[in-house]
């Protein structure tokens, strides 16, 4: 799917050209402006992507099989067939987004060096395990990934005003800052206090890239923490944590008030509803996808607190995977299999396309 768009058309071959120069590429110059697309018809073209595992797509370094498991067999076996940095057996929703607007997957930061070709796509800068705070694992936090995209354009890599016509964001938040929370203070209480402080800092990225030229900017709603094989193993998975469900519902309101209230019109912000679709599935109702057990991970540790892809001091795997990953929503303990994206894809493209204008 991300191999469908090897061509690059000649508008993008001309603005490639101009940022390789580093010239000011023309028909900018009225752009300071124009409050609305009015002057230029604004074609999303470019996708930035921030956030986390959910997102990221070679970001996160190979810091040994424990820590960075996404670089270890038997992650990526579906796509790209090896490990790829991505938190799953293929494609997450980086990649399906990027095939929604005709796009190649955007370059992950790390790689842009030797990623040249892909550059006018835009690039990825999310990495797994971050959060808008800090999350204990020295991955980059959101306002780091921020800064990183502000220096690209310092650089000239990327022309603001192009951004204004042809850039998307994405960002992912998805509940890192809360398990690090949980798990400092042993206590998911004081997870749930730290939603109003979590959704001030989500407020203050997003305006920060708006300001940057991100006109169009799509964030992610916490999808159902408690439904993640992680909590519903010790349920057997036959069922989903009713108390982290409750956080991410409390989450979610909190961030639907501060997005209505930033943007009333919908313009510059679309909420990508994961909560939905996720729990539709888990909970098979009627119309969405069917998935065999939509609890139990394909990729499964035999410890409670062991992980997908984990092998013991003789090299003999210490998890059980599932022969069939489409037929799995989730892949290991947190994140969905390729086919889990795809369908919680399908029922976000109507709300993309109307707020693209698609
Ligand atoms: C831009 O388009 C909107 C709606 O189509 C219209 O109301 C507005 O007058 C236009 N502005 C300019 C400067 O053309
Ligand atoms: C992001 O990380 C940097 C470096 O660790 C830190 O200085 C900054 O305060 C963090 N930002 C937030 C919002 O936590
Ligand atoms: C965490 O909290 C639980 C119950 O509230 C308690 O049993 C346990 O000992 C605590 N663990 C630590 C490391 O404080
Ligand atoms: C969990 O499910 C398995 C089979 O699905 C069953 O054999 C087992 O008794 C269940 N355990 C509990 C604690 O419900
Ligand atoms: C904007 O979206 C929210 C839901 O996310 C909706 O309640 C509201 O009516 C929308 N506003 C407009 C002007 O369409």
């Amino acid at each position: 799917m991300a191999s469908r768009n090897y061509f690059m058309p000649f508008w993008f071959t001309i603005s490639l050209v101009f940022l390789l120069l580093g010239l000011k590429v023309s028909g900018c110059n009225h752009a300071e402006g124009y409050k609305q697309f009015n002057g230029t018809r604004y074609q999303p073209k470019q996708l930035f992507v921030f956030g986390d595992s959910y997102a990221d797509t070679g970001n996160l370094g190979n810091l040994g099989r424990e820590f960075t498991r996404s670089w270890y067999y038997p992650y990526g076996i579906t796509f790209p067939r090896r490990p790829s940095g991505r938190f799953s057996d293929g494609r997450l929703l980086t990649d399906f987004l990027a095939a929604f607007l005709g796009i190649r997957s955007p370059i992950p930061y790390k790689y842009r060096r030797v990623g040249h070709k892909l550059l006018p796509y835009g690039m990825n800068f999310a990495v797994g395990g971050a959060g808008v705070f800090d999350t204990g694992n020295f991955q980059r936090n959101i306002s780091e990934q921020i800064d990183l995209f502000e220096e690209q354009i310092k650089e000239g890599v990327f022309d603001k005003c192009e951004l204004k016509k042809s850039a998307v964001a994405l960002l992912t938040i998805s509940g890192n800052d809360y398990s690090y929370i949980a798990e400092r203070e042993n206590s998911t209480n004081a997870a749930t206090n730290y939603i109003p402080k979590i959704i001030k800092q989500i407020k203050r990225d997003m305006k920060r890239l708006r300001k940057l030229g991100l006109r169009k900017v799509m964030v992610t709603n916490m999808h159902p923490l408690g439904c993640t094989p992680l909590f519903a193993r010790g349920l057997n998975y036959t069922d989903c944590l009713i108390k982290a469900n409750l956080g991410s519902r409390n989450h979610n309101q909190a961030l639907r008030a501060m997005i209505n209230k930033l943007d009333p019109a919908n313009q510059s912000f679309l909420t990508l509803n994961l909560n939905e679709p996720f729990q539709d599935i888990v909970y098979q109702v009627k119309g969405a996808k069917k998935f065999k057990s939509p609890n139990r991970p394909c990729c499964e540790s035999f410890r409670t607190d062991g992980y997908c892809g984990q092998i013991d001091e003789k090299g003999s795997n210490q998890f059980t995977l599932c022969s069939n990953p489409e037929e799995y929503f989730y892949w290991d303990d947190a994140h969905p299999t390729q086919a889990g994206w795809a369908a919680v894809f399908e029922s976000l493209k109507d709300p993309i396309r109307l707020f693209l204008s698609l």
